[in-house]
Formats: structure tokens, C-alpha cells, sequence
């Protein structure tokens, strides 16, 4: 009975329904009891009636002093949770694999670049993330044979933290060549809008700004290149206003600068953010919107942003450089930054894909695997099969023998190849991006280097 009167959250219902209850039960008993003993007695009628009565007021009491289940495991659930952000790891802790999101607003920001908002379908909470990490995604195409999956950066850092937004550039074919333009950017502006779902793995991703660090930084992106940088500054803008940072940005003109005024307006609370735009080919209507003409490159840092900090740090240029645009900007800048005697330690970068950038050779790899042939094990699914250099990469060999690994880039930036090494040592065509987690391998770009590898594929 307590536990029912604990489900009612109005105390006078609850009171009533206990008191009612009570009456009814003594009534009953009063009314057996009676009829056994001598139904034609008086005073065992008036005991009868009195111990009703006595139900009935101790029921109420009763139902006053029961409490509402909800309200205690509320109260319960806010002390073992600190602060909404344990809660969010919590909740972090519980999404692992794909969870659906709905769009719930789709808005252009340039000519090429167009933001989804996504909100989790279960209305559940957003775990946190660190401002540059990106979401993986997973679009069902009818055209193709299997899911889409796809890496974008998150390009917001909401306060409210009850959606993330993506900012896609639409890929169109390359000029030189006579293929079909890209996939899933093109699906997302064309098919997508507003109430589609979308499966989504939590953010992830090792190219962040440690917002607490004090070093100034230089935020330098040119095209699409920009998302990950919004997300760092206005995490910067909330988190930490003494620092130092430069928002520097490479744009053909303000047709195609996405985000403009999204950072104007971070800029106006936050005085220690730098802001600088070039534009390669501006246009009359850019006139007063943009710093100065040119690409966003090693002389711009050398004439313009490394002077200002020097200024404004007391004469130390030390900086955190962080990278990520075309592949051509990525290369030229990574080498510029070289010679200007930037320590690498310093130069953090994220390639979209394409580029040198995405993982420099590995020195001493002749490309082919150390192995002539080696057993490869695919654990779970029970599969041993033979592999020999001809077969390519593991992520090849494993589709070509019929399993379907999850990829995005093909090119060890993303990690959703990343799979569990279980036995043996592979041989790196390509260094990672990012170090892969302990124990384990990105199979886009490895081959075996022993004579058996075990996978957890
Ligand atoms: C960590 C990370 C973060 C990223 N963040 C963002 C972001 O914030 N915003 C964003 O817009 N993108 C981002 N990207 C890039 C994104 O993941 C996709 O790679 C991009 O959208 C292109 O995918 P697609 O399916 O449209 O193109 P794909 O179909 O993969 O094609 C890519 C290009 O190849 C061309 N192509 C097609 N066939 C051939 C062929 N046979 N030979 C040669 N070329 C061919 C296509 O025309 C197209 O230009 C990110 C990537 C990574 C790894
Ligand atoms: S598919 Fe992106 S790292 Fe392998």
C-alpha cells in the first residue's frame, strides 16, 4: 500500500486515498468480526464504528506522511551527480555506438557551406565534447550498396548544450576529372532537411584546444577548414577570456566565407580574440569586411599575426598553431611554420582529407608490409584467410573476403576503421593522423607485418 501512496504526487489525494482506504479495510474486518461473534450486541456495533473511525483519521495521517517517490529519487539523483557535467559523462558513458538524431533546423552559411542542427531523437542528454573533435555519421543513400559514413566537425560550442551542429561543404567533382561528385555532402544539402533522422557515433576525435591553456593561440583555416575553429573560439570566448587567440581565415571572397558574422559577434565580448580575414579575390561588396587580399599563409603569419603577438606577449612569440583547410594551404603552411622555427609540439592540425598532411610517409616503409604472406584472422567473424601484398590494405583484404568494416576517410584520420588488434603487428603505409587507441589499428592504412594477425573484425 506504501508503495502505491507513494506514486501520488498530490499529498491532500494522497491523504484521502489513504484514509479511504483504511475505513474501508477496518469496516470490513469491524463488519466480520460482528457478524461472528453477536450481530444483535450494541456496543460491539459501536466498537465497529469507532475503530473505523480511527482508521480513517490515522490513514490520512498516514498518507501525509508517505512521500512522493519521484520528488526523493530526484532529490537522491542530484546528490549523486555534482554538476551537469558528470552527468554528461555519465550519459557519455552509455552511447557508444549509433544513437538517431533529428535535424532540427538546416540553414545556409555560405554559398558552398550549409549548418544542420541535430538533436538526439530520445530526448536524452548531450555528453560534452572538446571543442575541434568531430561527429561520425551515417547516411542511408538508395543509390549506394551499404551506409555512407562520414566525419564532420562539431562548429558550435552551444552554451545550452541541447544540440550539435555540423557545417558541410557541398563536394563538386574535380575539375580535371569526369567522376561523380561527393556523396554524402551532396546528399545532406539535397535530400536532407528539417525532421530527417540520422544515426550518429558520439563526438570523438585528438584535435582540440585545451581551452584552460594560456599560450596564445592561432586559429588558421582557409574553406570548409573554418568548422572546427569556430567551435575553439567560442569555447575560448565562455571559458576563457584572458587568452590570446587569433582567428585567421583564407576565403575566395564573402560569397563563400562561412560563419562571418558568427565570430564578429564573439569578438565583441571577447577583446582578446584577434580577428583577421583574407580574401583572395574580393569582391565592391566586401570592402570594409575583410583585413587584407592574399591566401592565409606562412607570410601572412610572418608580417601581420606574428608581430601582433609579439606586441601584446612582451616580446615572446610563442603560440600554439592550430591548422586545417585545403590540402595545398595544410602543406604549405606546415612547411612555413617549419621554417619560422615553429617546434612542431606546437602545431596541432586537422586534415579533412586528401592531402600530404593526412599522414607523411613512414619512414623506412617501402609500402609493401615486412610479410610476403601472412594469415589474417578475422575473429569475430570466424574467417582465416590468406593475405599476400597484392591484396592491399587490411580494410581492402576484409571487403574483398566479405566482411563490411565501418570507414569514413580511407586515409587514418577518422579512426572509424580503428579495430582491436588482437594477436600480431602491422606495418603502417601512412602514419595515423592521430595515434589510435591502445591495442589497437586503423586497417585503412596498414598492412601485416607478421606472419599472423588476429583482428576483431
Ligand atoms: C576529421 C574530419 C572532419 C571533417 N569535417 C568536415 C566539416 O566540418 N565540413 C565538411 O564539409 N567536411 C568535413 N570533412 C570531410 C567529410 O568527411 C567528407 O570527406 C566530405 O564531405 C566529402 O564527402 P563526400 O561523400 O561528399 O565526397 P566523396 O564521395 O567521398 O568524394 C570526395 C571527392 O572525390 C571525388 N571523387 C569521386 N569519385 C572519384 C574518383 N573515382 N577519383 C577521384 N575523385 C573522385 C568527388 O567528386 C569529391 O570531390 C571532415 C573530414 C574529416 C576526416
Ligand atoms: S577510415 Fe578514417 S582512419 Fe580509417
Amino acid at each position: 500500500m506504501f508503495s502505491s501512496l507513494s506514486k501520488i504526487h498530490n499529498p491532500l489525494l494522497r491523504s484521502i486515498t489513504a484514509a479511504s482506504t483504511s475505513l474501508a479495510i477496518a469496516t470490513l474486518i469491524a463488519a466480520v468480526a460482528i457478524g461472528l461473534t453477536n450481530p444483535k450486541d450494541k456496543s460491539a456495533n459501536k466498537i465497529g464504528v469507532y475503530a473505523s473511525l480511527l482508521a480513517f483519521i490515522a490513514g490520512a495521517g498516514i498518507g501525509l506522511v508517505v512521500k512522493d517517490k519521484s520528488e526523493s529519487s530526484v532529490s537522491q539523483e542530484k546528490k549523486k551527480s555534482p554538476s551537469n557535467d558528470t552527468q554528461k559523462d555519465t550519459q557519455n558513458d552509455t552511447w557508444q555506438d549509433w544513437r538517431n538524431f533529428k535535424i532540427v533546423k538546416k540553414e545556409s552559411e555560405s554559398k558552398e557551406i550549409t549548418s544542420f542542427y541535430f538533436q538526439p531523437v530520445d530526448g536524452g542528454e548531450l555528453p560534452d565534447f572538446k571543442p575541434g573533435q568531430f561527429l561520425t555519421i551515417k547516411l542511408e543513400i538508395p543509390e549506394q550498396q551499404r551506409p555512407v559514413i562520414r566525419t564532420y566537425s562539431l562548429s558550435d560550442y552551444p552554451q545550452s548544450r541541447d544540440y550539435y551542429r555540423l557545417s558541410i561543404k557541398r563536394e563538386g567533382s574535380p575539375k580535371d576529372l569526369d567522376v561523380p561528385p561527393g556523396v554524402a555532402s551532396n546528399f545532406m544539402h539535397d535530400r536532407i532537411s528539417e525532421g530527417s533522422i540520422i544515426p550518429c557515433k558520439p563526438p570523438s576525435g585528438k584535435f582540440y584546444i585545451d581551452v584552460n591553456s594560456s599560450v596564445p593561440a592561432v586559429l588558421i583555416s582557409n574553406g570548409v577548414g573554418i568548422t572546427p575553429m569556430i567551435s575553439m573560439a567560442k569555447a575560448s570566448s565562455r571559458l576563457n577570456l584572458k587568452r590570446h587567440i587569433w582567428f585567421v581565415h583564407g576565403a575566395r571572397n564573402g560569397e563563400y566565407h562561412a560563419c562571418r558574422e558568427e565570430i564578429n559577434a564573439i569578438a565583441k565580448s571577447y577583446p582578446n580574440l584577434h580577428i583577421h580575414y583574407r580574401y583572395s579575390r574580393p569582391g565592391v561588396q566586401d570592402a570594409g569586411k575583410y583585413h587584407s587580399q592574399g591566401y592565409a599563409d606562412k607570410q601572412l603569419l610572418e608580417d601581420i599575426i606574428i608581430p601582433e603577438i609579439r606586441e601584446t606577449h612582451n616580446g615572446s612569440t610563442n603560440a600554439e598553431y592550430f591548422l586545417c583547410g585545403s590540402p595545398s594551404f595544410m602543406d604549405s603552411l606546415q612547411q612555413g611554420l617549419d621554417e619560422l622555427n615553429v617546434p612542431e609540439e606546437n602545431v596541432f592540425f586537422e586534415s579533412f582529407g586528401g592531402g600530404k598532411t593526412k599522414g607523411k610517409p613512414k619512414a623506412g616503409s617501402d609500402n609493401q608490409g615486412t610479410v610476403d604472406s601472412a594469415e589474417v584472422v578475422f575473429a569475430k567473424s570466424d574467417k582465416t584467410v590468406t593475405w599476400t601484398p597484392e591484396d592491399g590494405t587490411l580494410l581492402e583484404f576484409a571487403e574483398a573476403n566479405a566482411l563490411n568494416p565501418d570507414y569514413s576517410c580511407r586515409q587514418g584520420i577518422c579512426m572509424t576503421c580503428m579495430c582491436q588488434l588482437e594477436e600480431g603487428e602491422v606495418e603502417y603505409i601512412e602514419s595515423p593522423a592521430s595515434e589510435p587507441d591502445e591495442g589497437s589499428v586503423l586497417i585503412c592504412i596498414s598492412k601485416p607485418k607478421t606472419a599472423k594477425v588476429v583482428l576483431d573484425l
